[in-house]
């Protein structure tokens, strides 16, 4: 039997792809790559020395997903496929409701036909919302989401949550993942984003490496040690492996479970600059700016209930991500283009 990746030439996706490669598990990938590169693919090849099947095919393609469910012995769904970067989802709101809201509706739709009941779902630390005090803990209330990004995880949540109550042979899970950054090991795969960085350990990377000249620090009066945001950091590697956890589980328990995939360790935004120049030797020049609308001063995860019952936690620290993504970084200066 299969596991169906969508979205598994993504940053997340293919650290996973990797993980579950290693743990034993088929897998079977689809992406439409309007995020990615295929060469993400080659390099899980090459890292695992296992194939797999990767299909061009978008989430909103009912037909096709119905083709590739028929061909495959798939028994299991990871979902990462969807737009992330919440900036453009205020300027282009529909898209990403069209895109991460569809798209999860059609893939349900084509699963529920072909009798694959079984899914884990990439939500984010951001369904906590602005009102939540940290910890952030599953059984908070979710919602208060400040941008239609955060606001598709909240829905999709919530859509989820719907089916299982209406057919109690779903498995559902719901990661909500902190702030993943780092690259696997190898240097092989990594993050790759387009344009300009909105996230801070990709900017420090392109900073660390020429393409840009300064960090700009958003905000450091925040009510925080050192007045710059605090988030929980979590290795990219160790999140991939909470995925390996989370669908082993899901594949024996039915009904929706939510669990946190963090540190439980908030770093600010200064503290991980230094990690960066400890673990690398390299200096990061940066300014002060105002804040960033819309960002709060502590966001990190009660990590308590994935180790209860998933048996998973974070292996990997802050310097360790750093001096992953610098590996990463510095073989390839741009991401997966020659
Ligand atoms: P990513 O953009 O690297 O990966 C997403 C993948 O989905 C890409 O390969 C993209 O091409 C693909 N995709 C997008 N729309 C698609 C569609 N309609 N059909 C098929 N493929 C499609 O992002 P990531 O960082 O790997 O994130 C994976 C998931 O985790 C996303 O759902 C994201 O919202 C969620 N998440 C990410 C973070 C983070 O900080 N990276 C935090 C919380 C949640
Ligand atoms: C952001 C998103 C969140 C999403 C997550 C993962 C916002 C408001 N939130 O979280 O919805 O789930 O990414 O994709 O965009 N920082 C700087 N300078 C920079 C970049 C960031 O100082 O150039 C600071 C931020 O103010 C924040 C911290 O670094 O305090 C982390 O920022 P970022 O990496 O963008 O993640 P989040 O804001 O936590």
């Amino acid at each position: 039997m299969a596991v169906l990746i969508t979205g598994g030439a993504g940053y997340i996706g293919s650290h996973t792809c990797v993980e579950l490669l290693n743990a034993g598990k088929e897998i079977v990938v689809i992406d439409n790559f309007c995020n990615s590169s295929p060469k993400a693919c080659d390099r899980v090849k090459e890292i695992t020395g296992k194939d797999f099947p990767v299909i061009e095919c978008d989430i909103r393609d009912g037909a096709k997903l119905r083709e590739i469910l028929a061909q495959y012995p798939i028994d299991s769904v990871i979902h990462f496929a969807g737009l992330k970067a919440v900036g453009e989802s205020c300027v282009k709101p529909l898209e990403y409701y069209d895109n991460n809201i569809g798209g999860t509706v059609t893939l349900l739709e084509a699963m529920k036909e072909a009798g694959v009941k079984t899914i884990v779902f990439s939500s984010s630390a951001t369904v906590y919302g602005e009102h939540n005090k940290v910890p952030f803990r599953e059984d908070m209330p979710a919602g208060g989401t400040t941008n239609p990004y955060g606001t598709t995880k909240y829905f999709i949540e919530i859509i989820l949550k719907d089916l299982c109550a209406s057919d109690p042979e779903w498995s559902v899970s719901l990661l909500r993942y902190f702030n993943p950054i780092g690259a696997h090991e190898s240097g092989k795969i990594g993050e790759a984003p387009n344009g300009i960085p909105n996230n801070l350990m990709p900017y420090i990377a392109q900073v660390a490496v020429g393409k840009r000249e300064k960090l700009s620090v958003f905000g450091n009066d925040y009510d925080t040690p050192d007045g710059t945001g605090v988030r929980d950091y979590i290795h990219v590697v160790d999140l991939a492996k909470g995925h390996v956890a989370a669908v082993k589980r899901a594949e024996t328990v039915k009904g929706c479970e939510i669990y946190n995939l963090g540190t439980g360790v908030g770093v600010s935004v200064l503290e991980l600059v230094h990690a960066f120049e400890k673990a690398t030797g390299v200096k990061i020049p940066y300014v002060i700016a105002p804040r960033r609308p819309g960002d709060i001063a502590y966001s990190y995860a009660d990590a308590s209930k994935a180790l209860a019952v998933l048996g998973w936690k974070t292996e990997k620290n802050a310097e360790d991500a750093c001096r992953d993504t610098w590996r990463w970084q510095k073989n390839n200066p741009n991401g997966y283009d020659d």
